[in-house]
């Protein structure tokens, strides 16, 4: 199958999520869509397989336009995805669950035998070993993927979507699963292989379209270096400038010390890390997301458990305290993935707003809500921070992504904090409430706090940065000058120590 894609856009609301996509997928080749979290990739693979429908453009599949109004559509042009999550109904066996929602399906009624023929007939095919009368959820992660590619394969597919099919795996199993992706392309399948992980990009595919912000920025090649590909990833294009005057930097306010945190599956996600935040300063971390960002976060949040090192706010060790009290010291927390950590979909605007402090002073009096205070304060936020809303009593979930990050934001300004880490402040939110954004973190550096900027944009951080530590593999490998160039922070991202960095002073 050659699938072309022409000028594909999916707005959600002002924000969009992908702009004026061009893509060509050719027969038999791996096409990696490369792009950090946020760049549109799933949403654009959810148009291709029939799940969103496009804002404008459209998909030719052999040369003729098609309208993929479901993924029955996209199945039965010869569309399978392996979606970013699994989709396996973990009691089930492997057998049932590659033929839920397939055509076997006699009038409801599970027809086992075909669908174990099925499974033993596609694993054959393709060397994806399985024993279908397994039980999904007693299965190992890299193995319950192979029954979602079996599940994908088992309609009559000439292109394979696997969206981030690596996140879950151990190394071990990221190599089997690209055995699999040759023999898959050596059959002639085309498959389009998402990642925002260089090496593995690199390894595997034939073509590799980089996506930042919802636009291609740039079709490259196998053959370009690691460091090319993590500078297009994370964009030089656009420069966004924000009038900053220097820095007044004063004592360390947050101190990070041989910081150590295990992954699930035991392997070091921090690896003795140190980095230091001083009052009045922006420190952003610059790195390809996966090398110990999220950890760092949540370490300093309270939610993960460093295996050793110590974690310092205000010359006081919080290292052993519960988030709870680490925000009553000081520290204010942009999470990076604000609708899983950041707000409660199901409440107001004015609900989300106090939820750092609806059981303090002055909004609760003897375990009482003052609903007057909450209502007071929510007023005082949407003004300030030109939160666009109906009101405080509108559900949080009906704003756009731009407002409820302001919702975000607003809540973790509400209360005296010396700290904060603000963790990719500006995803999916649209031009103008970046602006707002990243002048409310100056305005906030300015008052004397100590900045964290945790963020998969190098022009984010060069913008806002006055130190920029450049993490790898759970490691700070540099600490440098805002005005480093920006090739020599690429390297470091990268992995590569370039000869002479220009240190920060
Ligand atoms: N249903 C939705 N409504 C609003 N915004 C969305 C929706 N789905 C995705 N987005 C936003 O679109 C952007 C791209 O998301 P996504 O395609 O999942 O990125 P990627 O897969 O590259 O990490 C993100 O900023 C995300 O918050
Ligand atoms: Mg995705």
């Amino acid at each position: 199958m050659r699938l072309e894609v022409q000028g594909l856009t999916k707005a959600f609301g002002s924000f969009l999520a992908d702009d004026s996509v061009d893509l060509v997928v050719e027969p038999g080749q791996v096409h990696a869509i490369l792009g950090e979290n946020g760049a549109g990739k799933s949403t654009l693979m959810n148009m291709l397989y029939g799940i969103l429908e496009p804002t404008s453009g459209q998909i030719l599949i052999d040369g003729e336009p098609v309208r993929l109004r479901s993924p029955g559509d996209a199945i039965a042009a010869g569309i399978g995805m392996v979606h970013q999550h699994f989709k396996l109904v973990g009691p089930f066996s492997v057998a049932d669950n590659v033929q839920l929602g397939r055509e076997h399906v006699k009038r409801g009624s599970l027809d086992r035998a075909t669908a174990r023929r099925a499974v033993l007939e596609v694993s054959e095919q393709y060397g994806l070993a399985l024993d279908p009368d397994a039980i999904c959820e007693e299965l190992p992660v890299g193995v319950q993927q192979r029954v979602e590619i079996v599940k994908a394969l088992s309609g009559k597919t000439d292109l394979l979507i696997l969206d981030e099919p690596t996140a879950v795996l151990t190394p071990p199993e990221v190599a089997e699963l690209l055995g699999i992706i040759r023999n898959l392309t050596a059959s002639g399948m085309s498959v389009i292989f998402i990642s925002h992980k260089l090496k593995e990009v690199k390894a595997i595919a034939d073509t590799i379209t980089v996506l930042r912000r919802g636009k291609v920025v740039a079709e490259a090649s196998p053959d370009d270096s690691e460091a090319e590909l993590a500078a297009a990833m994370v964009g030089r294009s656009v420069v966004l400038t924000v009038d900053r005057p220097p820095a007044q930097p004063g004592e360390v306010a947050l101190d990070i010390k041989n910081l150590t945190v295990l992954g699930e599956r035991g392997t070091p996600m921090l690896d003795g890390l140190d980095l230091a935040v001083r009052a009045g300063e922006i420190v952003g971390l610059a790195g390809v997301e996966g090398n110990g960002q999220t950890e760092l976060a949540r370490a300093v949040l309270g939610t993960v458990t460093p295996a050793s090192g110590s974690i310092d706010m205000g010359g006081v060790a919080v290292t052993g305290r519960d988030p709870y009290r680490r925000i009553v010291a000081g520290l204010g927390y942009i999470p990076e993935d604000r609708g899983r950590d950041g707000l409660a979909a199901d409440f107001t605007v004015a609900e989300n707003l106090v939820l750092n402090q609806y059981r303090d002073k002055p909004l609760s009096h003897r375990g009482v809500v003052d609903a007057a205070a909450v209502r007071t304060l929510a007023d005082k936020a949407i003004a300030d921070f030109d939160i666009r809303t109906r009101g405080p009593g509108e559900l949080v979930s009906a704003l756009s992504g731009g407002n409820q990050q302001k919702v975000v934001i607003a809540r973790e300004f509400s209360r005296p904090r010396s700290v904060l880490v603000a963790a990719q402040p500006t995803r999916g939110v649209d031009v103008g409430a970046i602006e707002f954004i990243h002048r409310r973190l100056v305005a906030e550096r300015d008052a004397g706090t100590a900045v964290l900027l945790i963020s998969a944009e190098l022009d984010e951080i060069l913008a806002l940065s006055d130190r920029i530590a450049v993490i790898h593999n759970g490691q700070i490998v540099g600490v440098l000058a805002p005005d480093t160039p920006r090739e020599i922070i690429g390297q470091l991202m990268a992995g590569h120590r370039p000869a002479d960095p220009a240190p920060a002073s």
